[in-house]
């Protein structure tokens, strides 16, 4: 369903969005988002955090500390949750002056007033994740205390706290017990998650986990649908005396319980990522993510919290916006998380203060998009030899995860998807004509090619793209100007 911006002029919408705006300016309490950036067209940074004020999210969490990114937030009062990627916790753990320069250049800058409102630095994302095969359990200790400990000294340690986003799969109930109660740290880490979550709970620092429901449905076809929502019917776990209804209920309780066993009972829990793709696989839809987060937010709205530990829940969305350069290593669905698609508009009617009403959230504002044209199969084409290679060559860099079966393109037909795959190269390659060539085989037409529900997306005129223009325009003068001076 389109969002209905989308049928607007420039100039409703325009007004609509001061009027939200105006709506929205209380904040929605507790309730932060994951702004990731891996996607081939960012909007501009400016843009987003107009888009995050006008929806009241006061709590963001980022995947790094870019200049660029941060420097947008500055002067707003979001909380913000920067991070140490994975790749840079060796250099973190082998050396505290690598800790002391990272806080230097990305936390202590931004600490004055009308800066940044850091709140968390997250150490490594997900570093115990199963598939990684162990790579970063040398390092991801060695680096929360070295970063810990150059935030202490530079005296904002009681204010600002380091944390490592784990994923769910760090704890579990044995297979022949699988109630909460019976949870606790996976046997192959425990020693260090103790160690870990001592240190955290010494430095009054939270635990945070990443909680996905629709993977427990993905990953286990046998998985009870209802089971995945909040809105019962479905099959329930009794664990002593508590009633579990959701996966989710049930996942954080579990960790609660592994908290326990660790000795720190009462370790403070920050969901992390929590969320619903709306493409990329059959459980993937607009009308299981709107069940997913109705239930969510309405479950939030009441603070109502899990069997073992009642009352509010702090949590972050994952994720802001749709990402069109996610690795599909975990499912096609990877780059459709977001609330909000590629070019900032609502997907589906949210309502985050959990009353149920039914509105959509508050777009981008201000966006420029590259022209009205699309590239697309030509039908006149003679020797079709080629094909099937230059479809999976578009489809290598341009985002075909929109075409695999139980998704919002996979109804069209032979030539429908050869169109769709090429138009995703050529928007990919900022519409580049030698982009839409493929040997005669394809074509630009400005007759939308849109079908059946499948949306053919034209692109923003990237943020990126934007810089490097004005860059070059700025570098073009430079020269410019020395050949004024040579003369
Ligand atoms: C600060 O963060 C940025 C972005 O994540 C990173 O590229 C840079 O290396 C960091 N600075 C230091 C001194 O480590
Ligand atoms: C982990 O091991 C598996 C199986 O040996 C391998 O396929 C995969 O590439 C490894 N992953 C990493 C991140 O090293
Ligand atoms: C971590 O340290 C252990 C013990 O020193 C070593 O055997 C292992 O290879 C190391 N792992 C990595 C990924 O460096
Ligand atoms: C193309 O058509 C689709 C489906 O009707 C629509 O959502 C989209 O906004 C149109 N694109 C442009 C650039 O007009």
């Amino acid at each position: 369903m389109p969002p209905p911006a989308a049928a607007l002029t420039w100039f409703s919408i325009a007004t609509i969005a001061v009027a939200a705006a105006a709506v929205a300016s209380s904040t929605v309490e507790g309730i932060g988002v994951n702004w990731g950036t891996q996607m081939s067209h960012p909007m501009l940074p400016t843009t987003v955090v107009r888009m995050l004020k006008a929806n009241g999210i006061s709590q963001v969490k980022l995947f790094d500390a870019d200049a660029w990114t941060v420097g947008a937030l500055a002067g707003t009062g979001i909380e913000v949750m920067l991070a140490i990627p994975n790749d840079q916790l060796a250099r973190m753990s082998s050396s505290y002056d690598n800790a002391k320069k990272w806080v230097k250049e990305n936390v202590t800058r931004y600490d004055h007033d009308g800066g940044v409102n850091i709140k968390y630095v997250a150490v490594g994302n997900e570093p115990f994740l199963k598939s990684y095969n162990g790579s970063f359990l040398n390092t991801t200790f060695p680096a929360l205390k070295n970063v810990q400990k150059a935030l202490d000294e530079a005296g904002v340690g009681n204010r600002i706290k380091t944390t490592v986003p784990l994923n769910a799969d760090v704890y579990s109930s044995p297979d022949n017990d699988p109630v909460p109660s019976a949870g606790n740290f996976r046997s192959d880490i425990r020693e260090l998650m103790v160690q870990i979550v001592r240190f955290l709970h010494d430095h009054n620092a939270p635990f945070v986990v990443n909680i996905y429901p629709f993977l427990s449905l993905y990953q286990n076809r046998g998985f009870p649908v209802d089971f995945a929502f909040f809105d019962g019917g479905g099959p329930t776990i009794d664990d002593k005396e508590a009633h579990y209804t959701n996966v989710f209920d049930a996942n954080y309780d579990t960790l609660a319980w592994s908290l326990k066993k660790a000795g720190v009972p009462n370790m403070p829990i920050i969901v992390g990522e929590v969320g619903w793709p709306t493409d990329g696989d059959k459980n993937a839809n607009v009308i299981y993510a709107k069940r997913f987060y109705d239930g969510f937010f309405r479950k939030m709205a009441k603070k109502e919290g899990t069997p073992l530990r009642p009352g509010k829940i702090d949590v972050y969305l994952f994720g802001l916006i749709d990402e069109d350069m996610k690795s599909v290593l975990p499912g096609d669905f990877e780059r459709h998380w977001g609330l909000f698609t590629y070019d900032g508009k609502p997907k589906f009617p949210m309502d985050l203060s959990g009353q149920g009403h039914d509105k959509y959230l508050v777009g981008a504002t201000g966006v420029e998009y590259l022209p009205a044209q699309w590239c697309v199969f030509n039908r006149d084409a003679k020797d079709l030899s080629s094909l099937d290679g230059d479809m999976e060559f578009a489809c290598s860099s341009g985002d075909c995860t929109a075409l695999v079966p139980g998704s919002s393109c996979n109804g069209l037909d032979k030539s429908g998807k050869i169109s769709y795959a090429f138009n995703m190269y050529f928007q990919m390659q900022d519409q580049d004509v030698r982009a839409c060539d493929f040997g005669g085989l394809a074509k630009i037409t400005t007759k939308n090619a849109s079908q059946n529900g499948c949306l053919f997306p034209v692109q923003i005129l990237s943020a990126g793209v934007k810089t490097s223009a004005a860059g070059a325009a700025a570098a073009a003068a430079a020269i410019g100007m020395t050949l004024l001076l040579l003369l």
